[in-house]
């Protein structure tokens, strides 16, 4: 399979380490040969039609000089359309920031490759929300494979799990903890800090942005809420059809009111296919939701089954490549 690599930072890198490191093993598992045939960052393209070592690509990319040390491949300036537009490749995989707004440029990205019958994988939250729909339809059209298990619940195949393991089975309502950075501050509160101390704990050990705003306000977790929910019960909720109240309002007191009735406040999104929220909410401590750290958890029920729980991590470069991972092999054995 070749692919067009755009975006190089924590998950574009987590995948090449996957990539070389387990080279042998997709060969045999499952008859996949990956092959970089081009990787960008915003400096520009590398293009290599032969495949690119995805170790050196690596090291280059972490090296002072970064892609510009890659000669003679390198081609300075260069945008990701152009490349997809002329170079030869079965697959785009879409890590480049996220933007819910209008979803650029990875919406550009996405769309162009799908019309040219790429198939693609991303992680990318901004189109998916904004478009999951269109671009479900347009892949169709194209005769191409779209895929974004990595968009919600990180590394944790949540997304998976709703369609690919509950067939025949009808998902009625999500409950989850879809943001690490909010739980980690209310587990930490829970501890006893005060919410700006356990802040500044999340952003000392990364999970937590400088800007943490989209997190403690609530919006990321609407977004993957929305998602979430789209894919699994077929709703068409868009971010600002989720009602969403972050956790700058709680505080110690709250928490140990609810300690003192043996419940914990998480931040909840929930949909029961027809009202979406994200929220505060008090929950026994025995639930399967009261996960600690800046873990996520989430738990469908279903019409069969009733309710199932996910836990796990939700971010992280090498998790959630770990996802673009399996999306590549699924697309490889669908197109086989
Ligand atoms: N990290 C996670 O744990 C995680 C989990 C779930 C979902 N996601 C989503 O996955 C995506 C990638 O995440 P990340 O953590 O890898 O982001 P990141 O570290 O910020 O990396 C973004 C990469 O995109 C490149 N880029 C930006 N604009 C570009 C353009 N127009 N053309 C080509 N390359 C461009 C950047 O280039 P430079 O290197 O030159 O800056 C950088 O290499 C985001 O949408 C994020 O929301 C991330």
């Amino acid at each position: 399979m070749r692919i067009i690599l755009v975006g190089l930072g924590a998950l574009g890198q987590g995948l090449l380490g996957h990539l070389g490191e387990q080279a042998d093993s997709l060969l045999d598992a499952y008859g996949l040969r990956a092959k970089i045939v081009a990787a960008l960052d915003t400096s520009g393209a590398v293009v290599q039609p032969a495949g690119l070592d995805p170790a050196v690509l690596l090291r280059t990319k972490r090296s002072r000089g970064g892609l510009a040390g890659l000669q003679p491949y390198f081609r300075p300036g260069r945008r990701a359309l152009e490349i997809i537009h002329t170079v030869d490749a079965d697959a785009v995989v879409e890590v480049t920031p996220t933007n819910i707004l209008d979803g650029e440029p990875a919406m550009s990205h996405i769309r162009g490759a799908l019309k040219a019958r790429r198939h693609v994988v991303t992680a990318n939250k901004g189109p998916i929300v904004l478009a999951m729909g269109y671009l479900t339809s347009l892949a169709e059209e194209m005769g191409a494979i779209l895929r974004f298990s990595g968009t919600v619940g990180g590394g944790t195949p949540m997304l998976d799990l709703a369609r690919h393991s509950l067939r025949g089975d009808r998902v009625v309502s999500i409950a989850g903890i879809v943001n690490g950075t909010t739980n980690y501050i209310l587990t930490r509160m829970g501890e006893g800090l005060a919410f700006e101390e356990a802040l500044e704990q999340a952003k000392k050990l990364g999970y937590a942005e400088a800007n943490p705003a989209y997190d403690v306000e609530g919006t990321d977790a609407a977004i993957k809420l929305a998602i979430l929910s789209n894919w699994a019960m077929g709703t068409r909720l868009r971010v600002t059809d989720v009602s969403a109240r972050g956790i700058k309002e709680v505080t110690l007191a709250d928490i140990e009111r609810a300690q003192a009735q043996g419940k914990v406040i998480k931040l909840i999104a929930r949909c029961d296919g027809k009202v979406a929220s994200v929220q505060p909410e008090l929950i026994p401590k025995t639930d399967p939701l009261n996960v600690p750290g800046p873990l996520n958890a989430v738990t469908y029920t279903t019409e069969n089954v009733g309710p199932i729980t996910l836990v796990g991590k939700g971010a992280g470069g090498r998790e959630t490549a770990g996802a673009l991972l399996r999306d590549l092999i699924d697309i490889h054995l669908r197109s086989k």
